[in-house]
């Protein structure tokens, strides 16, 4: 595991973009990417999108999975994942629609949905390099905690912490679904390459727990420790509670020049 700390959120974005395009790049045109929603990931989606614009990266016929998908929303609804994906990372990344795929949380069979989702992962090769982000309780995609650490897409309940994390993208705390379709730490773990970004103070206890404590299903996010090319690129406020923080500074300092993923060109 790789622990990046940028001096602030904007810097995570930039890092993190870097990180991500040089896998991109090195995949090949048909590169797969797997997308988180949320907040975390918007500057990360923005520094990759500039890269597009200025014609440094081009994901034209790359294909993209979304992580997971609520359950019991309209589709096309503001806030389902579809959307959201749509409007952050196919439109700005020069993406083909077709080639973007987000679970299907409408879908009258979500257990059938479910395994299509997961075979059409395998039908592509498998996700390159997965973006992701951390809930405050140490989930990625939406794992809650005492998820089976090989778990697969399936459906989930979402955990009362959750919800209220994710009421700020809704007029109420009623509306939040408490369901959704997520992929599992199963299906993450597949991914050649993950990039966690995490940023506020309001991470810093799930960052530390998922880079230094124990591997624990009650820390879902604790499972990319056993991840071969797992980096995680935070601000200060959230590596706050880290206690290793001067080695992954020095070791990010000391690092030879041709493993720099963020110095271009
Ligand atoms: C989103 C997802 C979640 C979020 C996590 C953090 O697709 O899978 O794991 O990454 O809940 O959310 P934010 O970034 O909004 O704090």
């Amino acid at each position: 595991m790789e622990v990046v700390i940028c001096p602030n959120a904007a810097e995570v974005g930039r890092v993190a973009a870097r990180k991500v395009a040089a896998v991109c790049r090195a995949a090949g045109p048909h590169a797969v990417l797997g997308v988180a929603t949320g907040s975390s990931p918007l500057a990360t989606y923005a520094e990759l999108a500039k890269l597009v614009a200025a014609g440094e990266l081009d994901l034209s016929q790359a294909h993209a999975f979304a992580l997971d998908e609520y359950v019991g929303l309209p589709e096309g609804h503001p806030q389902s994942y579809a959307e959201v994906i749509r409007t952050t990372v196919t439109e700005p990344l020069g993406m083909k629609p077709s080639q973007v795929h987000v679970p299907a949380g409408h879908a009258a069979d979500i257990d059938a949905a479910a395994a299509e989702y997961e075979q059409l992962i395998h039908a592509v090769g498998g996700v390159d390099v997965q973006i992701l982000g951390v809930g405050s309780n140490g989930h990625i995609g939406f794992n809650e905690p005492v998820s089976s650490l090989a778990s697969r897409t399936r459906i989930k309940t979402l955990t009362a912490r959750t919800r209220a994390d994710n009421a700020r993208f809704f007029s109420s705390l009623d509306e939040v679904p408490h369901h959704c379709l997520t992929q599992g730490l199963g299906t993450i773990m597949d991914a050649r390459q993950v990039v966690l970004v995490a940023q506020g103070k309001w991470k810093a206890a799930a960052v530390a727990a998922l880079v230094e404590g124990p591997i624990a299903a009650m820390v879902p996010g604790s499972v990319l420790q056993l991840h071969r090319f797992a980096t995680i690129v935070v601000d200060a406020d959230a590596a706050s509670e880290l206690t290793m923080s001067d080695y992954y500074r020095t070791a990010f300092e000391h690092k030879p020049d041709w493993q720099h993923f963020d110095r271009m060109n």
